[in-house]
């Protein structure tokens, strides 16, 4: 059964109503469901049965704690992009072991802090970046892990804010001049190179780019070993897409035998990246209607979650379903852009939809475990969501909703004008 579904007239998670969770923790409020994650999580793992493997879920996706904590108890690893995700992972009980560092702007000190951890691999994703890596490593006496990113230059088919593997992006290392910076790497003696990686994309909904990239990687693989650079492990990043109207990706079994079949060599750990696909359907951010608008134009459903609690439709004008909790299926629909509070055009979750509504009604956006709470600001000075995780019937409260106490609490008035004077 999915995680979320109607059951005697009303949208649950898993077997909590959703009408519950409303009236106990007050909307806007992201729910999730445990199930949903660790089925997730567990496909991909089941995948690579027997084969030597390591998933490294994508803490930028989703990164509250309590999700990290559950894949760690799985036995997952994570891919961080910085210093705050690496404190995540270790205070959610992540092993640093098991851990990934990208991103093409880590700081000197996100390096030792990292090096401190003890990460297993650093992804490298440009020259300066390595030369700093090694200065760093050498004067903390360690030598550190690394990974070169590549990029590919593979078209991964999807919005192109989220692609990452075209030569005009601003990742990873132009393949063709890998090798050489494979081979700089190598006489750093700081640096003890491990692997390789790239990542093309985000919500990829076909295998081709993946079969693509890594036919890329796989020759300059074997270039490496011919140059005497064999490498224990080979990262093909995450991407795989989920869906949220009528895409059909592959399941993640599919794109696990795609990748094994495409490796043949046994001696070479695989590395995944994935985010979307281990928490985008496990999520939804439930919302109450505050008032029903009428223009002439338009009828406009002013709902209490804004941008600022869920950006995508925004962004990249991405659609995410949006479902009544407790349908009234009386009347006869009528098309709404579902809106949020903040003051511009762009707050809209969800524009032309058909529904059947009253204020106070609940809604659900389906869709919205990755990406959602991750890229929420406090835009309008907003406070944010509460997360709530469901498992069975029991209901956990993750993340308290913020105060708008606790938004004020770093700022001052200020103390004096330019000349000194009070
Ligand atoms: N690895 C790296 C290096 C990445 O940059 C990303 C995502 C991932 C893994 C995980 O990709 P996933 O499996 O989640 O597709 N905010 C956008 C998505 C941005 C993805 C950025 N990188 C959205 O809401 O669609």
């Amino acid at each position: 059964m999915p995680a979320f579904h109607y059951s005697d007239g009303r949208l649950c998670a898993e077997q909590v109503p959703l009408t519950e969770i409303a009236a106990a923790f007050g909307t806007p409020v992201y729910v999730y469901s445990r199930a949903a994650i660790e089925t997730a999580w567990r496909g991909y793992d089941a995948a690579f049965a027997g084969r030597d493997h390591l998933i490294c879920y994508a803490v930028k996706a989703n990164s509250n704690l309590a999700v990290l904590n559950l894949l760690a108890r799985l036995g997952s690893g994570f891919d961080i992009v910085s210093g705050g995700e690496l404190q995540r992972v270790l205070r959610a009980g992540g092993e640093a072991a098991r851990v990934v560092f990208s991103g093409v702007g880590k700081t000197r000190a996100e390096m030792e802090q990292a090096l401190a951890a003890g990460i297993k691999c650093f992804n490298v994703e440009s020259r300066a970046e390595l030369e700093l890596l090694a200065q760093v490593a050498a004067a903390a006496g360690v030598r550190a892990p690394v990974s070169i990113r590549v990029n590919p230059d593979v078209d991964p088919l999807t919005h192109p804010y989220i692609a990452t593997g075209l030569k005009e992006n601003k990742f990873g290392i132009p393949i063709t001049e890998a090798r050489a910076v494979y081979a700089a790497a190598a006489g750093m003696p700081a640096l003890e190179v491990t692997g390789i990686d790239c990542h093309i994309g985000s919500q990829i909904t076909s295998l081709g780019p993946y079969r693509d990239a890594l036919a890329r990687v796989l020759e300059l693989v074997a270039e490496l070993a011919a140059d005497g650079l064999p490498l224990r492990h080979i990262d093909v990043g995450g991407g795989l897409g989920i869906r949220y109207q009528d895409e059909q990706p592959p399941q993640s079994a599919a794109l696990v035998q795609t990748l094994c079949e495409l490796l043949p060599d046994p001696g070479l750990e695989i590395i995944l990246e994935p985010g979307r696909s281990i928490v985008g359907e496990a999520g939804a951010l439930l919302t109450e209607v505050l008032y029903l608008k009428d223009t002439g134009q338009h009828h406009f459903a002013v709902v209490d979650a804004a941008m600022n609690d869920l950006l995508r439709p925004a962004l990249y004008d991405a659609w995410q379903e949006i479902l009544p909790v407790t349908p009234h299926r009386e009347a006869e629909p009528r098309v709404y852009d579902v809106v949020g509070p903040v003051c511009e055009s762009g707050d809209f979750l969800g524009r032309g939809r058909s529904l059947v509504l009253q204020q106070g009604d609940l809604l659900a956006v389906c869709g919205a475990g990755a990406y959602g709470f991750s890229m929420s600001s406090n835009y309008n000075t907003r406070p944010r969501a509460a997360e709530v995780m469901v498992d069975g019937t029991r209901v956990q409260e993750v993340r308290r909703r913020e105060g708008t106490e606790q938004l004020l609490a770093g700022e001052q008035v200020l103390a004096m004008d330019q000349n000194g004077a009070p």
